[in-house]
């Protein structure tokens, strides 16, 4: 969508959004096209009903005299002190209306709000704008999107300045949900490497690791996924060098399944429709390095992900098949359908040896576990370390990606013993799921501080998000970007 900041004006042409208070206050501006028109919106607000809903919108046509097509007036309550995640929660509720009105170009007149608050309104205007048209392009008279945005404010200078970072971030978000939406016969692995590599155009620095380099490395759980896809597996390292100096990076960690089959532990065929998504941490990883770049982040920042399809065929690895990851443990594993802790351990392992990030985080749709668990409200966060979580559940709160704290410990570890290896890669069944999973990764990630974002639900969604829309979210980019400003820069 394309964005643009002027300076209010009483008259214009096509179709204007004017913010409200919730007791129908106007701006000047606003007055003075309401008396061009008579007085239509006064009496619009009036006969719609004070005080207005939250998010409500009043539709009046105006006269042609008054320059304006239609104009829809827009309920957003205390504008000068409204939370950001709510600004943006609302902004996506206008482009919702304004898709459901058809209209491709919109003018929106903000006189009286704080500039937080209005850029959290364009941005979630932004955020909704999104359509995933690689295999079915919108038709003329076929479903449109809001594809410009003119803000009239009276802070134009200061808030075409400050838009960039906030798109950077819609921008990575975006990505994120193209990612995460396009099949596995569109994003193979192959496929998903090349996306990785776009990045080295805004300044970030790609190495890609390949099955040979990933044997000698001894990437054993990792590639013994791999080994029943015809498709080449991948270890991908990006470098975000943003604080200027060699400050140890934050690492971000993406479980990059591109597609889950379940291996020889197959799954059934209603469970296996929507797992193109089991790539969506390493969507959210390539997403937020995509956003951080873009704006400039003073941090340095290294992404991590591990690109595998988990296939049944003659050469997959079958349950009972023992493997050596490349932290040297052992590992039994007894379901092929439990692989994203596989790839995941090795990632992880190896961003920890090679990189010795001040912190560790990994996304991943790791468990339909903490679907049950917390429904599509939150992400599961699991940690080690109390102020990384907090750190993390505060990002959360700021943005609206909320996570929810889950235990680890040594009953869940327990669970993991296995009589012939260093451990094996299930518990016991319908317990605690979520908890195992990340009991697994926990083995892995030595000492230091490590969280773990179980995103199984929050990143793919089968109904529309008011946010994120239907199908990919890219649930976590605005996360990570949040993180990164509060607790990583400067
Ligand atoms: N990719 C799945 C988890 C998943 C489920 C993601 C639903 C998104 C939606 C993961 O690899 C998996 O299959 N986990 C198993 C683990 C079990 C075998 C211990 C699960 O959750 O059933
Ligand atoms: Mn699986
Ligand atoms: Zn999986």
């Amino acid at each position: 969508m394309e964005i643009r900041f002027v300076t209010p004006e009483a008259r214009g042409a096509g179709a204007l959004a004017v913010v409200v208070g919730v007791d129908g206050g106007m701006g000047a501006t606003a007055r003075a096209i309401d008396e061009a028109s008579g007085g239509l919106l006064r009496r619009a607000l009036e006969l719609a009903g004070l005080p207005l809903d939250r998010g409500q919108i009043v539709d009046v046509v105006v006269p042609a005299a008054a320059g304006w097509d239609r104009v829809l007036l827009w309920a957003v309550p205390t504008p000068e002190v409204l939370p950001v995640k709510d600004a943006v929660e609302l902004g996506a509720g206008l482009a919702t209306a304004a898709l459901a009105r058809k209209l491709e170009r919109l003018t929106l007149l903000v006189e009286a709000a704080g500039d937080a608050v209005t850029l959290g309104l364009v941005e979630g205007t932004a955020l909704r704008s999104y359509r995933f048209d690689q295999f079915k392009p919108a038709k003329t008279n076929g479903a449109k999107k809001l594809a410009a945005l003119n803000v009239a404010t009276p802070h134009a200078v200061a808030l075409a300045a400050a838009w960039p970072a906030r798109e950077a971030v819609v921008a990575g978000t975006h990505l994120a949900r193209d990612l995460v939406n396009r099949p596995a016969n569109s994003l193979d692995t192959d496929a998903f490497v090349a996306a990785a590599k776009e990045l080295t155009s805004l300044g970030v620095e790609v190495t890609v690791l390949d099955r040979a380099a990933m044997a000698e490395l001894g990437m054993g759980a990792l590639l013994g996924v791999a080994q029943g896809s015809r498709m080449p597996p991948y270890t991908v390292l990006m470098h975000w060098r943003g604080a200027g100096d060699d400050r140890a990076p934050l690492a971000l960690v993406g479980k990059g399944v591109v597609f889950d089959s379940g291996g020889l532990s197959l799954k059934p065929p209603k469970s296996m429709e929507t797992m193109k998504c089991d790539m969506a941490g390493a969507a959210t990883v390539v997403g937020a390095l995509h956003a951080l770049a873009r704006r400039q982040a003073k941090a340095n920042v290294v992404g991590a992900i591990g690109l595998v399809e988990n296939m049944p065929s003659s050469t997959a690895q079958r349950p009972g098949d023992v493997v050596t990851s490349l932290a040297g443990k052992t590992i039994e594993v007894l379901n092929t359908d439990a692989e994203g802790r596989l790839v995941l351990a090795d990632v992880l392992a190896h961003v920890k040896a090679t990189q010795k990030p001040q912190a560790m985080i990994d996304f991943a749709t790791l468990t339909g576990a903490i679907i049950v668990a917390l429904g599509y409200e939150h992400a599961g966060l699991f940690a080690n370390d109390d102020d990384l979580a907090a750190k993390l559940l505060d990002a959360g709160e700021a943005t609206g990606e909320t996570l929810w704290r889950m235990p680890l410990g040594k009953g869940y570890t327990k669970q993991l013993e296995s009589p012939i290896a260093d451990l094996k890669n299930i518990g016991k069944p319908g317990q605690a799921g979520a908890s195992i999973g990340a009991a697994f990764l926990e083995a892995f990630v030595g000492d230091g501080p490590w969280a773990h974002v179980d995103l199984a639900a929050t990143s793919f969604t089968e109904s529309e998000h008011p946010v994120g829309g239907r199908g990919g979210t890219g649930w976590g980019v605005r996360l990570v970007d949040r993180l990164v400003q509060d607790a990583f820069e400067g």
